[in-house]
């Protein structure tokens, strides 16, 4: 069977304007601003205003991402949104979206694997296109961090942002696009990272014993060395697995968790800093979106030259690794 190559079309992202600084922060719990940025490079995050529901952020990205992809709505064969903070079951994040920017053809559905979502979509839309079953899909990554941050606790508060990234997948010349991708889960470390939903056991309860009980926990030494190792090894996976070597890399976008975890992984890796992609001084953790955030930022900014060898690696709650190798052609 012919088999298509798929690449990114178009990106886009959205930041809502209210920020939150670290010097916010000191006035919020027993923190300093020096602790956070030894501790996890960030200084600024975005966040929605009270009120505003996380879909919104989708939208805006959705659209940016379909105009730079010179593409309209109409054109959008799927949608796959990744989020950990659906305004609603149902409809789902993807709907909200497919109605919002008038998709009228396309289907939609929402994946959830945590910080790992954007990568999973990856995966998942490449195999819808690669096939032909579908030209073009509009991946949204959009979480709304803050609407389940308990922003009493300091080991958490100072971690997250919102924010919405998006990419269009669809066809493209057989010299460029998605070359590997891994996924891969750790459900038996799940308990390391949890955000409750409809169930709130005892242990879940006791973890959260100070402010908001449906927030997310995480037993951060525990989540830093496992994201390390998994980073380490899915980079390594997609790398082998195209028979290139860590040199031939020009890029890696990395999930934007922690600088010391971003830095840890390219020193494994006898990676060069510099080419590692960097936002999260000034978003904070946003979950899924940070790869297509930062993808829209380097690409906007021409940090990306056509035929450039890109790695995109993320790990999150679940626990979930995943990591896409592909070559940029737009
Ligand atoms: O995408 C979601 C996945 N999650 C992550 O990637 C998180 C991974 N983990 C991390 O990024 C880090 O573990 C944290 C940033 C969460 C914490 O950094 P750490 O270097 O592991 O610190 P720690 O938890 O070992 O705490 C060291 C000390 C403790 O004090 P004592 O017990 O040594 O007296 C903490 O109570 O730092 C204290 N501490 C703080 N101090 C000032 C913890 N949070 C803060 C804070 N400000 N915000």
């Amino acid at each position: 069977m012919h088999e298509f190559g798929v690449g990114i079309l178009g990106t886009g992202m959205y930041l809502p304007e209210k920020l939150l600084t670290n010097s916010d922060l000191e006035k919020m719990v027993n923190t300093t601003d020096e602790w956070i940025v030894k501790r996890t490079g960030m200084k600024v995050r975005h966040l929605l205003e009270e009120g505003v529901p996380t879909y919104t952020m989708g939208v805006e990205a959705a659209k940016l991402a379909i105009r730079d992809a010179g593409l309209s709505p109409a054109d959008i064969d799927l949608i796959i949104a990744t989020t950990v903070t659906p305004d609603y079951l149902t409809p789902s994040v993807s709907c909200l979206i497919q109605k919002h920017i008038q998709a009228e053809n396309a289907a939609a559905f929402d994946l959830n694997a945590a910080c790992t979502g954007f990568v999973y979509a990856m995966t998942t839309a490449r195999q819808f296109i690669q096939t032909g079953f579908y030209r073009n899909v509009l991946i949204v990554s959009n979480e709304g961090l803050s609407h389940v941050t308990d922003w009493e606790n300091r080991n958490t508060c100072i971690l997250f942002g919102d924010a919405a990234g998006a990419v269009v997948l669809g066809r493209v010349d057989q010299q460029y696009g998605i070359r590997e991708n891994y996924i891969a889960s750790f459900g038996n470390l799940g308990h390391s990272l949890t955000l409750p939903c409809f169930y709130l056991p005892e242990e879940e309860r006791q973890k959260r014993t100070l402010g908001r009980e449906r927030s997310i926990w995480q037993d951060g030494s525990e989540v830093f060395s496992f994201a390390v190792r998994a980073m380490t090894d899915a980079t390594r996976r997609v790398v082998e697995a195209a028979g290139k070597t860590i040199d031939d890399v020009d890029l890696v976008f990395p999930h934007q968790a922690n600088l010391r975890i971003i830095s840890g992984a390219a020193k494994r890796l006898h990676l060069n800093e510099e080419k590692v992609a960097v936002i999260l001084q000034e978003t904070g953790n946003i979950s899924s979106a940070s790869i297509p955030v930062a993808l829209d930022m380097y690409s906007k900014n021409d940090r990306i030259k056509k035929g450039d060898t890109l790695v995109m690696v993320a790990f999150g709650g679940g626990l979930t690794v995943g990591s896409c190798l592909m070559l940029w052609g737009k």
